[in-house]
């Protein structure tokens, strides 16, 4: 369902958001998207940029007689990650500017997730029927149908309401995790609050935040607006370095992780990067910092130092270095397995299929999660649709590496550890 032109993200709320909240807001969404812009001298590096930036555009949401039963607009505007702010760009062109971009060419990592180098044994005699293969899982508390998280991705737009709709859905409907959006834009502007509570509820649902200039009262704000089982901070340093308006400021990073982790209590909270992954030694001190699961978002999907490149000539010139950087995922989970001493893990950044998933789990994740392919699906319509073929790939994919349930996956079921 799209919001009519000139209607309030905050005027339509489902009924289980808490009166108090529905009661709450007024304005329409396109506000400022955070309050922490730094713009730093534009120096030439003597690179070139990538490709040349994407335009800004201003584009004012479709109305629902537009649009009845449409895929989501081609270029709705996007909230990506919270220090977008620019005093020169309106909010509401550089979230459209990061969704036209992420959506499109260029911003593949330039090296793989190592998942199609994780090889899945093949049993021609399963030892069971296919509808036989359990794919239920618990995480954070809650029970899913299957093992897979939609990546957060978006909110604080008019779009941003059936793009959440779509993949709420889906997501309720096939039982799996889902992570709305960066937060942030909701702190500063409670109208915004319908583009981030879909309609449907899916078993599991993360609120989103990032770590720079988080607080407790930010993170439980978040938290209780958006009714969330549990809160998602991640950590984007690279994007943050090369974006033009971004905040580098990770000194104090574990110290807020650490604080907000004490404060939401028993509210879990998950940390994740954003498709560069994370060194052991990160996951570390994040399981020591108390927190109820780490996402690796390791590399080989949707690079944000390109995405950043492709919508400013200088940071088109930083992030050119930038283009194979991080931990790919199949690595990242590897690692952070052995080193989160039992925390779950959850694998996401270039999961493109349902297999990948189940390479994942085979590595030792708890869940899988994408982003962008489910993106990409939800602007077109068929976020349903794209949600089932992973789960039945991942049915197939446990069912022939001869496993009774996705929740046994493990080194057993890899080729390289399997015996003879
Ligand atoms: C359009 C878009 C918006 C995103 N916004 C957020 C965000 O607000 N917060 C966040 O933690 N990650 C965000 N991400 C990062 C994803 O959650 C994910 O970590 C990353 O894209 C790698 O996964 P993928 O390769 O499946 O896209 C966003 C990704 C996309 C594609």
């Amino acid at each position: 369902m799209l919001v009519g032109a000139g209607m309030s993200v905050g005027a339509r709320c489902p009924s289980w958001v808490p009166e108090s909240i529905r009661l709450g807001g007024g304005r329409s969404a396109g506000g400022r998207w955070d309050g922490v812009a730094r713009t730093r001298p534009r120096g030439h590096f003597g690179l070139e940029p990538l490709a040349p930036p994407a335009p800004s555009h201003t584009r004012t949401a479709r109305s629902a007689a537009e649009a009845p039963d449409d895929p989501v607009t081609p270029d709705p505007p996007c909230d990506v990650f919270p220090a977008m702010a620019s005093p020169s760009v309106p909010a509401v062109d550089r979230k459209a500017d990061h969704l036209t971009i992420a959506a499109g060419e260029g911003v593949l990592h330039g090296a793989g997730s190592g998942l199609d180098a994780v090889r899945l044994r093949h049993r021609a005699l399963p030892g069971r029927d296919l509808d036989a293969v359990a794919l239920d899982a618990e995480l954070l508390g809650r029970r899913l149908a299957a093992p897979l998280l939609v990546s957060a991705m978006t909110g604080g737009t008019d779009e941003a309401i059936a793009i959440n709709d779509r993949l709420a859905a889906a997501a309720a409907r096939h039982g799996v995790a889902m992570s709305l959006g960066s937060g942030r834009a909701l702190l500063e502007d409670v109208g915004v609050l319908r583009s981030f509570r879909p309609a449907d509820r899916p078993p599991l649902l993360l609120a989103n935040l990032g770590v720079v200039g988080l607080d407790p009262g930010m993170a439980a704000r978040v938290v209780e607006l958006l009714g969330a089982d549990a809160l998602g901070i991640h950590l984007n340093p690279l994007q943050e370095a090369v974006q033009p308006e971004g905040d580098p400021s990770f000194g104090d990073a574990l110290d807020r992780i650490a604080a907000v982790v004490a404060a939401l209590a028993p509210v879990p909270v998950v940390v994740k990067e954003v498709g560069f992954g994370l060194d052991a030694d990160d996951v570390r001190r994040l399981a020591a910092a108390g927190v109820a699961a780490i996402d690796v978002a390791g590399s080989g999907g949707t690079n944000w130092a390109l995405v950043e490149g492709r919508r400013d000539p200088r940071a088109g010139r930083l992030a050119a270095a930038f283009a194979t950087w991080g931990r790919p995922t199949a690595e990242a989970v590897r690692d952070a397995v052995g080193a989160a001493g039992g925390l779950p893990i959850l694998a996401s950044g270039g999961v493109r299929d349902g297999v990948d998933a189940a390479r994942c789990l085979a590595l030792g994740a708890r869940a899988a999660g994408m982003a962008r392919p489910l993106l990409l699906a939800a602007r077109e319509g068929r976020a349903d649709e794209a949600l089932e073929t992973v789960v039945e790939q991942l049915r197939i994919a446990t069912w022939l590496a001869g496993a009774a349930r996705s929740a046994d996956l493990g080194a057993a079921h890899l080729q390289d550890s399997a015996p003879g």
